[in-house]
């Protein structure tokens, strides 16, 4: 289906395009409800004035046709729960792609920023302590002692990621409840203290597509904080930087090597 006439922002993901058909038949179907609905309110406000009835009918209407268009909104309604919001609920929300076949990275939200986390080339993710947390040098509390950290790498409001390689996003918070939403994946989920919720999705149109695809040379995605979480809500927000497997891969080498230099600098 054409969804253009949405205006929606563009998509640049592969999952977006159900998302975008599925906002396309809520907004068709709304509006023939709404065109219905409204014509049978002028009719009602012109068929039973009070020139042409001046007592009022007990007796109400006799048609059964206002019946079968209440079944016909119910049906209608049906459609579109059982055929497309349950089905890709199930799919994106539910089957997971295994973790060895995409990259995982944690986010964690806090008033007013996003901290993004790799695991580095060992593929895992070192131990935090909520007792090693400094609001400056080490925001997640990771524990410098723990092996698998010494090549995590660590960055704030800066998420990169490679196109079409699926990504495993593990949201957390540290404090309150915020949203990471990227309007272009047609991505949102809240991330709520105490939980580590998953999300999942493949970008497939890099930041340098984009913008040549929307002709705006400064184009970021990003990041908004999508949930009202406290007086800096405003400008809680990230950017995310899409690129192609290679570039991804020479910026996570570097950030990989800068991030073992600190790690084996006895005076940081
Ligand atoms: Cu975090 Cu709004």
């Amino acid at each position: 289906m054409m969804t253009n006439w949405l205006g929606l922002p563009p998509l640049a993901s592969t999952h977006g395009g159900q998302i975008d058909n599925l906002l396309g038949w809520i907004h068709i179907f709304m509006l023939i409800l709404f065109v219905g609905w409204g014509g049978f309110f002028l009719y009602t406000l012109i068929r039973f004035r009070k020139s042409r009835h001046p007592v009022a009918n007990y007796a109400g209407v006799a048609s059964p046709a206002s019946k079968y268009s209440e079944i016909a909104v119910a049906v209608i309604e049906a459609i579109l729960l059982v055929g497309f919001a349950i089905p890709i609920w199930a799919a994106r929300v539910d089957r997971l792609p295994p973790e060895s076949e995409a990259l995982v990275v944690q986010v964690t939200a806090e008033q007013f920023a996003w901290n993004v986390r790799y695991a580095g080339p060992d593929g895992k993710f070192g131990r935090t302590d909520i007792t090693l947390i400094d609001s400056q040098t080490n925001p997640l509390g990771i524990d410098p002692a723990d092996p698998a950290s010494k090549d995590d790498v660590t960055t704030l409001n800066q998420l990169y990621l490679p196109a079409n390689k699926q990504i495993i996003v593990k949201l957390r918070s540290k404090d309150v409840i915020h949203s990471f939403g990227v309007p272009e994946f047609r991505v949102k989920q809240d991330a709520i203290p105490g939980y580590t919720i998953p999300v999942y999705f493949t970008a497939d149109v890099t930041t340098d597509e984009m913008r040549t695809r929307t002709g705006n040379a400064e184009f970021q995605y990003e990041i908004a904080c999508a949930q009202l979480c406290g007086l800096g809500h405003y400008r809680m927000r990230g950017f995310v930087t899409v690129q192609s497997a290679a570039d991804f891969q020479t910026w996570m080498d570097q950030k990989v090597k800068e991030q073992l230099e600190a790690a084996s600098n006895p005076f940081r």
